[in-house]
Parts: structure tokens; sequence; C-alpha cells
């Protein structure tokens, strides 16, 4: 289903038109479809099938608890990466033994809270942080399921700041060194090695740098074994891409086959970390155009959304399709015009160069793509507000966080009491 279509000359979500939901939260608004979610979860779970894999979602990519609470009733866990993350999934009604706890940086008090909620594995990135784990652990009377995240040293095609597997970057532990620390982690009181995880990046369209991290990760499982040491679980992590402007997105039976091959026999638990997939393409932005104007070079949309709503485009160069909310004839002609919002950066753009027909002042735009890694990136940057998010299901629409005034977030500033 495409959940996102015209219908009576009207871009809708799924029963809704999108002009409506406009007049009813105003915008700029995130505009979500359940059933767009919904569908591409079932459609992976049906790939995976036959692999007893478990779906933990990637909370990062969209945290609404509305979210999550619609992928948790699906029977997904979470991948979280904050505490915050944990609160959300828990709120969501996640239950915690399907929480994994990702992430390079764990404070102390993030760890506290996730051991005392009972999650059901960690996935350390260093040395050092699996001794403070087990040092807490232990101290509670409690033992840690902990997975190892390897850093495979695979290279990735997608934009630099979101690859994550290759010994530049600052994820994982060297796989070279897995194998010791995972010896020294089955020794460590307060911690119970459960396997080995991965993530190698986001936005991965080719699927081949998959085939060679999960064979990596196969490989290490067998050295492991060999020298004594039980390796359960496997975790494959997120970075299934999506379609944006001009991208084809890799087919999820592919994906599965991968799997299967690599380290479909060895017998272990697998879980995958999937965010943009599920929710990236169940999304849009939706904004409305405040005024037209043009340099002897440029011809530019200025929008009521900026980069404080949506920082893809302006952060990684990202290209998200724009869709006009009143369908376009076909005979009406287009221009190249670049989408800009009011802030007071010249990065300010949510695309450049997109083809457009004429669209008035006033008229509405969405921002196709716009499901993940938008709403959570926002900000309040340029004294602006935080934008609202709905939900659609069917017929049905609502707030899933409504807009926050600017004067919300003001009213957190405090005065020093030499400049009161
Ligand atoms: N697991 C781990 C450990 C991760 O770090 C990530 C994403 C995922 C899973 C989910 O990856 P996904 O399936 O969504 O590709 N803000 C960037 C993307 C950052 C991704 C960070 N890690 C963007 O807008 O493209």
């Amino acid at each position: 289903m495409n959940a996102f279509a015209y219908r009576d000359g009207r871009l809708h979500a799924e029963g809704v038109p999108l002009d409506t939901l406009a007049e009813a939260y105003g915008t700029p608004v995130y505009v979500y479809s359940q059933t767009a979610m919904e569908d591409e979860y079932c459609a992976l779970a049906e790939a995976l099938q036959g692999l007893g894999a478990r779906i933990c979602y990637a909370v990062k990519a969209n945290g609404n608890v509305a979210v999550i609470r619609a992928l948790a009733r699906l029977g997904a866990g979470a991948d979280v990466v904050s505490g915050g993350e944990l609160a959300r999934a828990i709120a969501a009604g996640v239950r915690p033994t399907d929480i994994v706890f990702s992430g390079v940086g764990k404070t102390r008090d993030e760890i506290a809270r996730a051991l005392k909620a009972g999650i059901g594995q960690f996935n350390v990135e260093s040395e050092a942080e699996l001794a403070l784990l087990g040092e807490m652990a232990a101290t509670l009377g409690l033992r840690a399921d902990t997975a190892i995240r390897v850093n495979p040293d695979i290279a990735v095609d997608t934009a630099d700041r979101i690859a994550t597997g290759s010994y530049e970057h600052k994820f994982g532990i060297p796989i070279r060194d897995a194998a010791r620390i995972y010896a020294r982690g089955s020794r460590t009181p307060g911690i119970r090695m459960v396997g080995l995880a991965a993530h190698i990046g986001s936005q991965i369209l080719d699927l081949s740098p998959f085939e060679s991290a999960f064979a990596a990760l196969a490989e290490c499982v067998r050295a492991l074994r060999g020298a004594g040491l039980a390796v359960e679980r496997l975790d494959l992590g997120g970075g299934l891409g999506i379609t944006y402007i001009g991208e084809t997105a890799p087919g999820l039976a592919g994906f599965a086959d991968i799997v299967r091959r690599t380290v479909g026999g060895l017998g272990c638990e697998i879980t995958v970390e999937p965010g943009r997939r599920l929710v990236g393409n169940a999304g849009v932005l939706l904004s409305r155009v405040l005024y037209t104007k043009e340099t002897p070079l440029r011809r530019f949309v200025i929008v009521d959304a900026a980069m404080n709503d949506l920082l893809r485009p302006t952060l990684y160069g990202a290209e998200h399709a724009v869709l006009p909310v009143v369908e376009p004839a076909e005979s009406q002609e287009t221009r190249r015009v670049d989408v800009v919002g009011p802030v007071c950066e010249t990065g300010d753009w949510l695309a450049r160069g997109a083809d457009l027909p004429a669209v008035a002042e006033g008229g509405l735009l969405a921002i196709a793509g716009a499901g993940a890694y938008g709403a959570v990136m926002a900000s309040f940057y340029n004294g602006r507000g935080l934008v609202g998010e709905v939900m659609v299901r069917s017929d049905a629409h609502a707030a899933i966080r409504p807009y926050q005034d600017p004067a919300t977030f003001q009213a957190l500033d405090r005065l020093p009491c030499w400049l009161e």
C-alpha cells in the first residue's frame, strides 16, 4: 500500500486529505501513516520467517511513544541508545526483556536504569564499558546479558556521517580484539556473555557490505566457540535503506537470504535493529508556502518548515521528494526551485533544485520520506517552535505530540542572580 497517494486531486495520508490535517493541526507538522509502518514491519517479519529472528525497532529513528507502541503491538522489541529512549520504549509497552541497549557512551546513570529495568541485552562497545557494567551489575546482585559490538572494519557506501563499521569510526570493539575481550567478559562477575553484535551503518542500499559483515561475525562466532566460549545470540544491527529521490531500496528477501546464508546455520538467536526501514517512508513533513521569490540565479519557495524541523537535507545532503498537496495536472509545467525555510542560514534548505509545478503562497507541500530521523532531530533553533506530530490510521487522526510553542522552551531559561 502507498499510504501517501493522490485521491480526488489531493494528497492523502491513508484516508485523510493532508489539507484537512494542515487546517486541524497547523503547519509545519509531521504526518505518519500507522498502516505504512505496520506493513513494513510485517513485510520484514515475513521475510525473516524461519530464522527465528527478533526485530528490535531502533527507537532513534522515531521515538514517539505512539510509534513505538504501534510496532510493539505487532511484536517488536526495541533497540535504545540512551536512558531517554529506554524510558520511551518502556512507556510504549515494550517488555524490558525485549530491549537491547546499544551505544558507545552509556553513562553510569543509564546503565543503572537499564539494569534495574531488567533489559534483555547490553551491547558493549569498549573494554572499559564492559568492566563498569560488570561492576555495577555485581553490586546490584545482577548478571547483565551482554553482547560485544564488534567493529568488522567494513566500508559502506553511505553518507560519511552515518557509516559506522570501519576502524575510522568510534563504534564497537575492533573485531580482531573481540575474542580476548569476550573471554574477559565471560570471567567477569556480573556479566553473562551471550553473543556478538554489529551495525555497519545506515541507509545502506547495496546489500554486499551486510554479507561481508555477517560473514565476519560468523567467523568470529566459530573462533569463540573454538576457544570454548558460548555464543548464543547475534545482533545484526540496522541499516536497511529506503527509497529517497533516485534511490532503490534493497529487497527484504535478498537481505533475509544473506542472513540465512551467513549466520543462519549457527544456531544463534538472531536480532535485527531496523529503524529507518520501518518508519522512513511512513511519514511526511507537511508545510505551507509563505513566499516565493527569485534571484537572477535561483527561484526560491520559502515554506514554514525549516532545518530545525527536518535537518537531514542540511546535515547529510539528503534528497527528499517534495509533493504538492494539490495534485498537479499532467500537462502542468514544472520549474526548478529551491524549497527553503525561514532559518537564517544558507544551508537551511529542504530541497534544492526540485522540479515543482508553480505553487501559490499559502499552498501546501509534503516533504516525503520524513518518518525517520525527522521529528527526533528537531529543535527550537532560531527561537522557533518544536514541530508537532500527527498519526493517521485509516480515516482517524490524532496529535501524538502537539506543536510546542517557543514560549515553552523560553520558560526554561533562568537569569543568574547577577543579571536579575
Ligand atoms: N542499530 C544501531 C546500533 C544504530 O546505531 C542505528 C542507527 C540503527 C540500529 C538503526 O539504523 P537504521 O536501520 O535506521 O539505518 N540521523 C541519520 C541516521 C543515523 C543512524 C544512526 N544509527 C539520518 O538521518 O540518516
